[in-house]
């Protein structure tokens, strides 16, 4: 068999506005527009990856929060309503979804194996999180891929960042492991925000797009550095300094996403392109793409 290896990985936010805006038909609210830089940015993620051959889409989401370990979606077939917590009136999905169970326990064995708390969702009624359903299915409409869903373990709340990113870099390395010896072309997606200080009150048309517009200059500043470090290939840097831009930029890259997924691909040199950044109820949104091959590095490796 050959070797696996990751073909691309991006950072792939979830607001759900961006599905929202473009009136897929599993949505029930109808918008006119909004948001069109972060979903042309998401276009031209998706027109990159029309380009690879892939297996599977693995997808590590804030929104699937576990108290004790890393959990991993472990039912062949999920479908239900995902209605958003926050915005009911955006967000009412009806999703359909397939998942690689065999690359999951891959996955699991090699976590645990390198001794993090682990345990497969066996449960067939699950809700699969919304962060996992917007970031799979703005890279990947057509929902012809099975995803590989991982929880975002809490130990960046309940004990420090120092422990949360040890964990989502064990994690990280655990899941390349996995999907090198899976013999599987997979396609990684960090499913956060950037700097995350978001309004408190809604528009009455919430794709009027007056009143979007970035929160605050320290955390516009913040989200620059970071896009910065990634154009310049210091990913070792940027994972040294994400707690201070957790703590500063209250980033949901405290939910290890962006860590983990910076880990699974070895922390890499060559440059990332930056398909868009932009604003959703004040919060900072980057899609970012790694793709190994286009900087001549196999599966990420120099
Ligand atoms: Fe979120």
């Amino acid at each position: 068999m050959a070797r696996g290896e990751i073909v691309l990985g991006a950072l792939a936010p979830h607001p759900p506005h961006l599905v929202y805006a473009e009136n897929p038909p599993q949505n029930e609210p109808r918008a006119e527009c909004g948001w069109e830089e972060l979903r042309w940015g998401y276009e031209r993620l998706r027109r990159n990856l029309a380009k690879k051959d892939y297996d599977v889409l693995i997808v590590h989401s804030p929104h699937w929060r576990t108290h004790v370990g890393h959990h991993f979606l472990g039912v062949p077939h999920f479908e239900s309503l995902s209605v958003d917590p926050i915005f009911p009136n955006l967000f009412r999905f009806h999703y359909t979804l397939d998942v690689d169970v065999g690359l999951a326990e891959a996955i699991h064995d090699e976590a645990k194996a390198a001794g993090l708390v682990t345990k497969m969702m066996r449960n067939p009624n699950f809700r699969v999180d919304y962060g996992t359903i917007i970031s799979c299915h703005l890279t990947n409409p057509a929902w012809d891929k099975p995803i590989v869903g991982i929880s975002s373990n809490g130990a960046f709340f309940y004990y420090s960042d120092e422990v949360g990113q040890a964990e989502m870099i064990a994690l990280g390395q655990a899941t390349r492991r996995a999907v090198e010896r899976s013999g599987k072309r997979a396609v990684l997606l960090a499913s956060n925000s950037l700097s995350h200080r978001h309004f408190t009150e809604e528009p009455e048309v919430p794709e009027d797009m007056t009143h979007e517009h970035v929160y605050h200059h320290g955390q516009y500043l913040w989200d620059m550095r970071v896009l910065d470090l990634m154009r310049n290939g210091k990913t070792r840097q940027l994972v040294d300094e994400l707690p201070d831009f957790i703590e500063q930029a209250v980033s949901e890259a405290k939910a290890g996403c962006l860590t983990w997924l910076l880990s699974a691909l070895d922390y890499p040199e060559y440059p990332a392109e930056v398909h868009a950044y932009g604003s959703v109820i004040g919060t900072g949104n980057a899609i970012v793409e790694w793709d190994p091959a286009s900087a001549g590095v196999a599966g990420g490796r120099a």
